[in-house]
């Protein structure tokens, strides 16, 4: 199977490096492309090439613009690596009869009531990202290629910064610490999102099922079990501090605050809370709480 993967060096995309690996042949691209091969999801005829020229028999997009904060003074091209770029590989994925493998996020909702979302629930944006990444889905929902979007949250990897890092360097440098509560969901790991794809894909691929039967489409992924920032925040220097680390501030010295307190130029949901039932009733698949996850990391990074 000849496998080509956007955005090898993301979280995500460092982990479906690995995850992929063992299902064939993988192209993985960075932005800067390798080969005579564009990976610039910015340069969208690049890209159009780029498939044409590996005929992938998966396309597993991991790129995306995700500054969050940024995507709201560069609308622009947050919405052609976000939105653009994807309706590129949809529409070169059907073409080729290749199935398209992508990434979206539970900004696409306003984040109101406490219900974790369903992947048929009405979607209403807060922020540019979320509204170029919900176009992305839309583009690829439409083009008729074969496709598999997860939508995932709260995403850290281990390599790289994240917030258990930063949480960990605020702690042995202040007496206290601020964080969020009232903004909750589940942090969800970049290997958790790459093993389930891996796994997704030999469900799908091959043999080619008849389309009827094939569970293409839109699905939420996250870990299992919910928390808040401080909630978050509050585990990690539990787990720090039971492997023997000097912290200036413990798990108590976290304090909560509201996110108006906070104030960040995207507005966030607060609801982040995603329903994975669809995901794990199709593919046969359970997902772990979202605490081991965490603290697997943190005994890879302490
Ligand atoms: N992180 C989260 O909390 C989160 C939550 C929900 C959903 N998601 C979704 O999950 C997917 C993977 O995200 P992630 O957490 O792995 O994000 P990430 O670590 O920020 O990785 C995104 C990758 O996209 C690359 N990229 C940006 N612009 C590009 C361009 N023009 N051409 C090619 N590559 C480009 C970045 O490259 P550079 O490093 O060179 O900029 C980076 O390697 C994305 O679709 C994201 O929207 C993430």
């Amino acid at each position: 199977m000849k496998i080509l993967l956007l955005g090898k060096s993301g979280q995500v995309g460092w982990e479906l490096q690995r995850a992929l690996a063992p299902l064939g042949d993988v192209v993985a691209l960075d932005r800067y492309g390798g080969d005579g091969l564009c990976g610039d999801l910015a340069d969208l005829p690049g890209l159009e090439r780029t498939v044409q020229t590996v005929r992938p028999q998966v396309i597993v997009n991991a790129a995306a613009y995700t500054a969050v904060d940024k995507a709201e003074s560069e609308a622009e091209l947050a919405r052609r690596i976000n939105a653009e770029a994807p309706g590129v590989l949809a529409r070169a994925a059907a073409r080729q009869q290749a199935l398209l493998v992508h990434y979206s996020t539970d900004y696409v909702f306003d984040g109101s009531g406490s219900r974790p979302w369903r992947e048929e629930d009405a979607t209403a944006p807060l922020s540019v990202y979320g509204r170029t990444k919900y176009e992305g889905e839309q583009a690829i929902a439409t083009s008729g290629c074969r496709h598999l979007i997860f939508r995932t949250s709260w995403v850290y990897g281990a390599r790289g910064g994240n917030f258990a890092k930063t949480m960990l360097r605020l702690a042995r440098e202040r007496e206290q610490l601020n964080v969020i509560d009232d903004q909750v969901g589940a942090p969800t790991g970049a290997d958790l999102l790459a093993d389930v794809t891996a796994h997704a894909i030999r469900h799908l691929l091959p043999p080619m099922r008849h389309n009827d039967l094939t569970p293409s489409g839109l699905y939420h992924l996250a870990a299992a079990g919910e928390t808040s920032w401080h909630g978050y925040a509050r585990f990690v220097l539990e787990c720090a501090q039971q492997a023997g680390q000097a912290l200036k501030a413990g798990p108590q010295q976290v304090l909560a605050i509201p996110t108006s307190a906070y104030p960040t130029p995207a507005r966030r949901p607060h609801n982040s809370r995603l329903d994975t039932r669809r995901l794990q009733n199709t593919f046969g698949l359970a997902l772990p709480h979202w605490q081991s996850g965490v603290a697997r990391l943190l005994a890879e990074i302490l």
